[in-house]
């Protein structure tokens, strides 16, 4: 296994995940742990991350010495470059121009770590890397026992190792994807240079999550609140695995989820996995509070707030619930990251405004190092069907923030059915010359409900009903989106469709709106 020493970095979780890409167990702790705690590890490598701090400064994080003592490889990636360097008697100092982005490395392939790994040759015959880099400080200096292994203009002391004893040092990022052959050399490392083999996968990632929540947890009682959504659905599959009825699920519907969820969120969790679930109907609750509401903050804002008290109010009768699990993951984590020093220190991510806190509840979040890929894999090897843990995502004010202006019952139940036609077919249509159908292709696609009238005509009569907007888009990470270009004669069925079986509907049109500046919600 392979020891990760993190110094802060705001991708240091991404080092995991590569060494987890290539099979392989790791671990990622503070930099401040005991020696004794790495001489008793068992790693067979350590990989040192990068961070925020300036190994010049006074008082700076260094790697336990241990580190440098046990015999086995060692990679050191930016600031874990640079405390190599200085730990070791080599140099480091504080660069005048700051080096950040794309940069392209020549790379020595002289080393074990770099032999034939080249993205492409000069003129000159120099094999040279695509990196990505972002860093003030650099070596100057290397320590006894080291040659250089990479450079660039700008940073001439880029790489350097020490084959005898095994260090390895780059001052560029090997776990972000921008490295183009960062994975190749993250896999060079833990298994050519480490020696492991690529024997760890899900189901031991299963068993090592289930052990360390039951020891977390003990005799507890976890309570945690189920959305249907992909996160909390695979947490809720993963606790219950590891104990069992020591696990109670809330399930609020707001009545504003999508069409038959309700079920088969029941469904699937309580019948399939025999998870204890409690569903509570707060229809009636929500809508009464929403009624006469237009602003959108004020409707989400209600929501929120009426969530929490729902949840409040069922989680009380359970009365040995020490524990609140959520399904915060990695992306959350570093989206709420303040300016933490340490990646373990920086605050939790909560998706449902103050809910641990009023609760005095211990936080239980077993997900919060996967990547949404790797929680979905984990999802699938747990049980749940491919059909929901592939779900689109779902705002947590579900349908309220889809039907605009004032929320109305009616409202919701016209556009669950309107929304369910569309997905259908998306399901149904292939696009062309792929193996995918629309919904796969697509990040997110939904309908809205537009609350004005317009005319129509059906058979004979008049019609004067209300307007459905589809949406849908594509995007890597949901800051930014393009509308998908849908096929016209898909866009035909599902807006005859909904004409045809939605009674209210009359008007249906699509987005074609981009974020930004549009959102991908309407709301
Ligand atoms: P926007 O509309 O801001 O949405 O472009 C970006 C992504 O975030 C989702 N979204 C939410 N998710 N609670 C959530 O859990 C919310 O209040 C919320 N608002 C927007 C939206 O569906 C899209 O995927």
């Amino acid at each position: 296994k392979i020891l990760i020493i993190d110094f802060g970095s705001q991708v240091t979780q991404l080092i995991a995940r590569r060494v987890r890409d290539s099979g392989v167990f790791s671990e990622v702790y503070p930099y401040d742990v005991s020696d004794e705690f790495i001489r008793n590890y068992g790693a067979s490598g350590v990989i040192l991350s990068g961070g925020p701090n300036s190994v010049i400064d006074d008082e700076t994080p260094r790697a336990p010495q241990a580190v440098f003592e046990l015999g086995v490889p060692v990679l050191g990636i930016c600031y874990g470059m640079q405390t190599m360097a200085a730990q070791l008697g080599g140099q480091v100092e504080n660069g005048k121009v700051r080096e950040f982005g794309y940069a392209e490395v020549r790379a020595r392939g002289h080393t074990k770590l770099l032999q034939d790994i080249v993205d492409f040759t000069t003129t000159e015959g120099h094999g040279m890397l695509k990196v990505w880099m972002s860093h003030g400080d650099k070596v100057n200096v290397m320590p006894a026992g080291f040659k250089l292994m990479a450079s660039t203009d700008n940073c001439p002391i880029a790489g350097m190792a020490d084959e005898e004893r095994q260090f390895y040092a780059v001052q560029f990022h090997p776990e972000v994807t921008h490295t183009v052959q960062g994975a190749a050399l993250i896999g060079r490392f833990v298994h050519e240079i480490c020696g492991c083999k690529s024997d760890w996968n899900m189901p031991d990632y299963i068993n090592e999550a289930v052990a360390a929540i039951r020891a977390q947890v003990g005799s507890d009682d976890v309570i945690l609140g189920l959305s249907g959504g992909v996160d909390s659905s695979v947490a809720a599959a993963l606790i219950h695995r590891a104990i069992g009825d020591q696990l109670t699920c809330v399930f609020v519907d707001h009545g504003l989820l999508r069409l038959d969820e309700g079920k088969m969120v029941m469904e699937m969790f309580a019948e399939n996995l025999g998870v204890k679930v409690i569903h509570v109907d707060a229809t009636a609750q929500f809508m009464g509070h929403l009624a006469g509401v237009t602003d959108p903050e004020q409707k989400r804002k209600i929501i929120g707030r009426e969530f929490v008290e729902v949840f409040q109010v069922e989680s009380a009768k359970i009365k040995n619930a020490k524990w609140l699990a959520q399904g915060t993951i990695y992306p959350d984590v570093i989206e709420s990251a303040g300016k933490g020093k340490k990646g373990h220190t920086i605050k939790s991510h909560h998706n449902v405004g103050g809910l641990p806190e009023t609760l005095h509840l211990k936080l239980l979040e077993p997900l919060r190092e996967l990547f949404k890929d790797e929680v979905r894999k984990l999802g699938v090897a747990l049980g749940l069907p491919e059909s929901m843990v592939y779900r689109h995502p779902f705002p947590g004010p579900g349908l309220g923030v889809r039907i605009l202006g004032e929320v109305k019952k009616e409202f919701a139940d016209l556009l669950r059915r309107a929304d369910a036609i569309f997905i259908e077919e998306l399901r149904n249509t292939k696009v062309e010359g792929t193996d995918q159908n629309w919904y796969q292709a697509t990040s997110q696609a939904f309908a809205v409900f537009l609350p004005v009238k317009s005319v129509g005509v059906m058979g004979d009569g008049r019609t004067y009903e209300y307007v459905v907007a589809l949406r849908a888009v594509q995007t890597q990470d949901f800051m930014t989106a393009h509308w998908a270009h849908l096929p016209h004669e898909l866009l035909g069925k599902v807006s005859n469709r909904i004409i045809n079986e939605v009674r209210g509907i009359n008007r249906v049109v699509y987005d074609i709106s981009g974020k930004p500046p549009a959102t991908i919600e309407w709301e």
